[in-house]
């Protein structure tokens, strides 16, 4: 989620919790390092609008003057890697269409309210639609694409015609859920169902269908599971007193996956989704507590919203679906009431698509914070499996998960068994970016000093500590980041890409509050509309390689692959060096191909470029850490040197020629791009179009909303799916 998220509700003003730090510690990190440091093409023009609202699958415009015959590196071989994009990057776009490179086709595949089974009717669209549990949910996030072997019904990786595509529903545009008289008015108990079944995640059997797919919708494998589904507790914090509900009041289960942002897989065939802004949802006294752990732990999580983001927790009847919201203590102990619910939610949680009748389990020993997604590194025989997780909030932290048991590829295909053993028993670990370009991993566990001996918070156990694991990661001094978002491995090289969104707040922004360091560089003023806003408003793109190309090491070397920018902004702000046919703001999404291995894809949410085009998506073809050596990067004016120019160095990737790097997909009107997966031979792309039209604030005059996407006409808009394919048949991009 990002700034734009400010207006879903129209009852209960959203709480944006991305858009709020929460990290008071006073980490040296900062420190440490400064005292080191211191020191368009016009292609899309008449009858654009028009092409852009028909029916279902328009609202898709091709774009781009040349053919893309200069194809010089497509093949079916895994094996070899692309070193230049196939296509004509898109030009920036302001339209209310999905926008798209020549000699490219995008279907939608699956849009929120899609029936998942053949007796659910039609989507009306029109806010008196229910059975969500059975249709698609809304703000379709991240993804993947499990091969089905259509004979056995077993995972089959290679699989390209058939699959379970796993999505993510991060959030809903509450607006569009409701009939206008409806939107106006509080929250009633059946439309807080409504709201808890569009959230959580869909797994949907998909089929390939002529160029593209279509949902089989006879399927026994599509399911939905929502903020109500029932979910195991499992890892080491499973059954702690801590996660006592009156729901369960061993603290083995609890009720809900919520705010599914980004994801991950496992090498056996499970999905991962990932829980990130849940902490606005509860009702709650936080600030009426006690001194104490109880409040320390809540205002370092940002649980503090009175009534929630959604109001749910007030909605009548005041029943248990609705009450479970409310988590203020009010009953003899924490097995009486849901003053713990909050500490349920923060986790990763793995879910087996081939078993619909398996329950997700949420994995602990992962630990609990703002999850962005859970990305695994190449499982290696005989190897730990190693996950890499960001914390998107301002100021928080990276970190990566290594397993005890040793990866065996016998494990392929035992559904949550296999997350069992991998999955509950390892080393958790947060990221320190030094600024010698180095940077190293600190296990949080109860043998580190400074954990055991940390003042602000008292840790009671090592469950406590994953339960709590941003003030584990303050005590030990990790790198507050610019915003942690997704995280991407490379195939080829084994290095770890992750994107940082942006850092602007003129309370505890970049520059502002949090000093500059070498990994997170810039404060600058950009300017959209009337308004400036300073900190780090465009973003980069963080990666790393770990020593000995071991992903369980601990000490790795970084650079920034990417800074975002405005093509036209100072070269002290564009330091990539992007271009008309490149530029971008806000990176959050971020995929490597495994088909087309080497090719990386960046999906951005942005509300700070967004004065000149929508949200984007675009291809990549890195090179490697340490490719373009130092920069020195001169701030002007930032608040944490005394308003005085600072100039920090940091380490960055090498400029890439549009051939490496290409805007390939622009989408509609407020919408965020997010969410990406393919079919195993990299031929068909799935991709994600978030909340269209999500600024819209009145129901009363159906053409003022602001997208029709992708339904056109005076239509709601729609979170969809969309298939991208190329019209030859080829890989995509590459
Ligand atoms: Fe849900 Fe951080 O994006
Ligand atoms: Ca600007
Ligand atoms: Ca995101």
């Amino acid at each position: 989620m990002s700034e734009q998220h400010n207006q879903h509700s129209l009852v209960h003003a959203n709480i944006d919790a991305d858009d709020i730090g929460h990290n008071t510690s006073n980490n040296p990190s900062f420190d440490q390092i400064l005292a080191v440091r211191l020191s368009r093409r016009g292609l899309l023009k008449g009858g654009f609008s028009l092409m852009a609202a028909s029916v279902l699958g328009a609202g898709l415009v091709a774009c781009g003057d040349d053919d893309n015959s200069s194809n010089n590196n497509n093949n079916d071989n895994n094996n070899t890697n692309p070193t230049s994009l196939s296509f004509t990057p898109v030009a920036k776009s302001l339209a209310d269409a999905l926008v798209i490179p020549t000699g490219y086709t995008a279907t939608v595949l699956y849009a929120v309210g899609d029936p998942l089974n053949n007796n659910i009717a039609a989507y009306k669209n029109d806010g008196t639609d229910t059975d969500f549990d059975y249709r698609a949910g809304d703000h379709h996030d991240g993804m993947y694409y499990f091969g089905l072997d259509t004979s056995t019904n077993k995972y089959a990786a290679s699989n390209a015609d058939a699959g379970l595509l796993c999505m993510n529903h991060e959030n809903m545009t509450q607006i569009f859920l409701h009939t206008a008289s409806e939107a106006a008015t509080a929250r009633t108990a059946a439309q807080v169902d409504k709201e808890i079944a569009v959230h959580g995640v869909s797994v949907v059997d998909i089929r390939k269908s002529g160029t593209t797919f279509q949902v089989n919708k006879a399927s026994a494998f599509n399911r939905r599971i929502t903020a109500a589904t029932t979910v195991d507790m499992s890892g080491p914090a499973a059954g702690d007193d801590m996660l006592f509900t009156k729901y369960s009041p061993t603290g083995l289960q609890t009720r809900g996956t919520l705010n599914n942002c980004a994801n991950g897989y496992t090498p056996w065939g499970t999905y991962l989704t990932c829980e990130e802004n849940w902490a606005g949802y509860f009702k709650t006294n936080t600030a009426s507590l006690a001194d104490g752990k109880e409040k320390t732990s809540r205002n370092r999580y940002g649980v503090a919203a009175t009534d929630g983001s959604y109001g749910w927790a007030n909605a009548m009847p005041a029943d248990d679906k609705c009450a479970r919201w409310n988590i203020t203590a009010t009953g003899a102990s924490a097995a009486d009431d849901y003053r713990n619910a909050a500490n349920t939610f923060g986790w990763v949680v793995e879910i087996d698509p081939f078993d619909a009748t398996s329950m997700p389990k949420k994995r602990t020993a992962l630990g609990r914070f703002a999850h962005e997604g859970c990305w695994p590194a190449k499982a290696v025989a005989g190897k730990p499996l190693v996950f890499y997780m960001g914390d998107d909030s301002r100021n928080e932290y990276i970190y990566k998960f290594v397993s005890d048991a040793l990866w065996d590829a016998a494990d392929v295909g035992k559904g949550v068994a296999a997350g069992d053993k991998y999955l509950n028993a390892g080393k958790l670990y947060v990221a320190k970016f030094n600024a010698d370009g180095t940077g190293s991993w600190v296990q949080l566990t109860l043998s580190n000093t400074s954990i055991a001996t940390y003042t602000t918070y008292t840790f009671a156990d090592e469950a406590d500590v994953l339960i709590n694991a941003r003030l584990a990661a303050d005590a030990v001094g990790a790198t507050k980041m610019d915003r942690p978002e997704w995280g991407a491995v490379n195939p080829v090289t084994g290095e770890i890409y992750m994107t940082l969104t942006n850092s602007v707040s003129s309370s505890s922004g970049r520059g502002v509050k949090t000093a500059l360091d070498a990994a997170n560089p810039r404060y600058y003023a950009d300017t959209k509309g009337t308004a400036t806003n300073k900190g780090n408003v465009n973003g980069h793109i963080i990666r790393w390689r770990e020593t000995g190309d071991n992903h369980a090491a601990t000490s790795f070397q970084w650079d920034v692959f990417l800074f975002g920018a405005q093509a036209d902004a100072d070269s002290n702000i564009n330091l990539s060096g992007l271009t008309a046919d490149n530029d971008f703001s806000s990176p959050d999404g971020l995929w490597f191909s495994q088909a087309s291995q080497g090719l990386l894809w960046v999906q951005t949410d942005d509300g700070f470029y967004t004065d000149t085009t929508n949200c984007m998506m675009l291809a990549a073809i890195p090179g490697k850490v340490g490719d373009g050596g130092t920069k020195s990067v001169v701030n002007k004016a930032v608040p944490t040197n005394a308003n005085a120019d600072q100039t920090v160095t940091t380490y960055m990737g090498k400029t890439l020629a549009t051939t490496q790097l290409a805007r390939f997909l622009v989408g509609p009107s407020g919408c965020e791009i997010t969410g990406i997966a393919e079919t195993p031979d990299g031929k068909a792309l799935f991709v994600n179009i978030q909340h269209p039209g999500e600024d819209t604030t009145s129901l009363t005059d159906p053409a003022a909303f602001q997208s029709h996407w992708p339904n056109g006409g005076t239509a709601r808009p729609r979170s969809a799916t969309v298939v991208i394919t190329r019209n030859d048949g080829n890989k995509v991009a590459v």
